[in-house]
């Protein structure tokens, strides 16, 4: 049997019950699902590929690879090879299947942020392996890893990591024989900062040689629903992969893959998105500094990262008391013990009142 860990989100259930007594109804800034619609042009590609009777291709249509490719060298300036395009049913899967898939054995130690996305940990026990959490590969010594995760913009922080800091852990693992795996879920939302991808060539120097880079439509498209995803970067490992999901039926339904190559050829829809979360941020951000909160990283992302120095159970505790719900920070390791996430996922209504209670 895989030891998992405990549910989490289990422990917020009495909260929410606080919360949900409020006069004005609850705000759920807790979990990171988008609220607004999906875009007319990815709902009419779907809906013009429903006749999919046939199996559909795990690789993905090349219609789909070229529009993945597109959008990388047109909005991230990467040159990605459209061959090197895998889509993925949601990249919640991809994450949680990757060491697995590449063969991560028992006994290895998977290195992922030391504040971060339940799922790399996940992942690391599905193969057998550990989970090192860790920002520092230095602490590792000579020890050798088969994956280390990066999230750049970070969930839960926000955190941007510079091309600088990327290139550093790019050189390390590639003198080690590690992959790096780059989880890019929130590269689109940017504010204060720009995040770059693991595969820029400021990066990565040009080659793709042992870098995946993970990309979700979830965020940049409403698209959480449809379970949207693709990762690329080293050819060689990507056919790997492509074998493996083959044989195991991993394959985005036919329908799905025409949604996304409409929702990655269009980047009017994108934008709408990113303006409708930098309005949400600039109520939230001033609200909860006013009302005693610190906010920290969050330069990007769909995130605030926020503390008023005391533990983050106290702190969910007094905001479910205003009626707002949000995440423990310790939900995504020790180091957040002090910290609260509080999502711009909701609708502006929800985030107004949310303001009206800080005040
Ligand atoms: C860092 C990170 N990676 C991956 C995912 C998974 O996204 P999806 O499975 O919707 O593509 C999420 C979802 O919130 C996330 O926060």
């Amino acid at each position: 049997m895989i030891e998992l860990p405990d549910f989490p989100w289990d422990r917020l259930t009495p909260y929410k019950e606080r919360a949900l007594a409020h006069p004005d109804g609850l705000v759920d800034l807790s979990v990171g699902t988008p609220v607004d619609p999906v875009p007319e042009v990815v709902r009419a590609a779907l809906a013009g590929a429903a006749d999919s009777p046939g199996y559909p291709l795990t690789h993905g249509t090349p219609r789909l690879r070229e529009a993945a490719a597109g959008w990388l060298a047109r909005r991230h300036g990467v040159t990605a090879d459209p061959e090197a395009v895998l889509p993925a049913i949601g990249t919640k899967e991809l994450v949680a299947w990757l060491p697995t898939l590449l063969g991560v054995r028992p006994g290895d130690r998977v290195v992922i942020p030391a504040l971060a996305y339940p799922t790399y940990d996940v992942g690391a026990r599905i193969a057998g392996a550990t989970a090192y959490a860790t920002d520092g590969l230095l602490g590792l010594g000579p020890e050798r890893v088969p994956l280390v995760w990066v999230n750049s913009p970070s969930n839960p922080t926000g955190r941007v990591l510079p091309a600088e800091h990327l290139r550093k852990v790019v050189a390390w693992a590639r003198e080690r024989g590690a992959v790096v795996a780059s989880d890019e879920c929130y590269i689109e939302l940017g504010f204060d900062e720009r995040p770059v991808s693991i595969l820029h060539p400021e990066v990565c120097g040009g080659s793709h040689e042992g870098l995946l880079a993970v990309h979700s439509l979830s965020k940049r498209s409403n698209l959480a629903g449809y379970r949207a995803g693709f990762v690329t970067g080293d050819p060689a490992i990507v056919r790997r992969l492509l074998e493996v999901r083959k044989h195991a039926g991993m394959m985005v339904p036919a329908p799905v893959q025409a949604a996304m190559a409409a929702a990655l050829d269009d980047d009017e829809h994108a934008r709408l998105q990113h303006a409708r979360y930098a309005a949400r941020r600039a109520l939230l951000r001033p609200a909860l500094e006013k009302a005693g909160w610190r906010v920290e990283h969050s330069t990007a992302g769909l995130y605030l990262w926020a503390t008023d120095d005391r533990g983050c159970w106290d702190q969910v505790r007094a905001l479910a008391q205003m009626g707002i719900l949000v995440a423990p920070g310790d939900f995504y390791g020790h180091e957040g013990s002090r910290h609260v996430r509080v999502a711009l996922t909701a609708t502006d209504e929800r985030v107004n009142a949310a303001v009206l209670r800080l005040q």
